[in-house]
């Protein structure tokens, strides 16, 4: 792999630190899915332990550099010029459910642009990494997006409403007109590794309203290194954590924007 800046290389350090905990998390949750008390505070505590190990990491090489991550918020808030983007488990309702669809997603920004970051789904051994200027990468091996050129042959992702969402009707309205365009739409529950399979071509675009910053993040340099184009709609600029993305192999990018209007 062709990625140098320290930045990088210090995130993936503390992704593969983190995994080895999660990976024996992962192993446990079987146990308690058919325990009569559930998964529920077991996986909250997993969740802690995985920021706890990242945040520990990223902080001792640069105990000045801001961070923002789920669960701890943010951590030197003033420092925005060089800043971590951080969401210890993506695809929280999958790893409580044993479905092997979540990761780990961690970004790297400076003055507001990320420059680089890791997606690393630890239980199937998948690390999607890029940096600004020199490419993503699946493990080893350079990542493009698809060559899809028409919006009908596409396979598209997305996810949401959310359980609490107050735009359930909009978002399954958008849900149908979608559906009815495109080859076929799937919902994966990570946006991490959403946005990580259209950088690698195994789906064509991806749409979701209502995200997180902390979710698309790294997502975001990982798919334009791949080609992709990202775009964000209705941005609300009162909540600039919160996000609706557009994510495509920039080919179909303007027709799927149409669906969505
Ligand atoms: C969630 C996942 C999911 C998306 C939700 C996110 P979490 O993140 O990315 O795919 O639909 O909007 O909140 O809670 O598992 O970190
Ligand atoms: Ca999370
Ligand atoms: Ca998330």
């Amino acid at each position: 792999m062709r990625l140098d800046s320290p930045q990088i290389n210090l995130i993936i350090k503390a992704c593969m630190k983190a995994s080895r905990a999660l990976i024996r998390d992962f192993g446990e949750i079987e146990k308690l899915q058919v325990s009569t008390k559930g998964p529920g505070d077991f996986v909250t505590s997993a969740d802690r332990r995985t920021e706890k190990i990242l945040i520990e990491e990223l902080q001792k090489a640069h105990p000045d550099y801001g961070i923002i991550s789920e669960e701890a918020g943010l951590i030197n808030k003033s420092n925005i010029n060089n800043r971590w983007i951080v969401d210890p488990i993506d695809g929280t309702m999958n790893f409580m459910n044993g479905i092997p669809q979540f990761a780990i997603s961690v970004g790297y920004e400076e003055e507001n642009e990320i420059k680089c970051g890791v997606i690393f789904n630890p239980i199937m051994n998948e690390m999607f990494c890029a940096e600004k200027g020199n490419g993503a990468f699946l493990n080893n091996s350079r990542i493009r997006v698809s060559n899809k050129k028409k919006i009908k042959d596409s396979l598209i992702v997305t996810g949401g409403p959310k359980s609490m969402s107050k735009i359930k009707g909009k978002i399954f309205s958008e849900y149908i007109n979608v559906s009815k365009n495109v080859s076929n739409v799937r919902k994966f529950g990570s946006a991490a590794l959403d946005m990580a399979y259209v950088a690698c071509g195994r789906f064509d675009g991806y749409w979701q309203r209502e995200l997180n910053y902390w979710d698309i993040a790294a997502g975001i340099i990982i798919l334009k290194e791949a080609g992709g184009f990202v775009d964000f709609f209705e941005q609300d600029d009162s909540s600039p954590l919160k996000r609706n993305i557009l994510a495509t192999n920039s080919n179909i990018h303007n027709e799927l924007k149409e669906l969505i209007k």
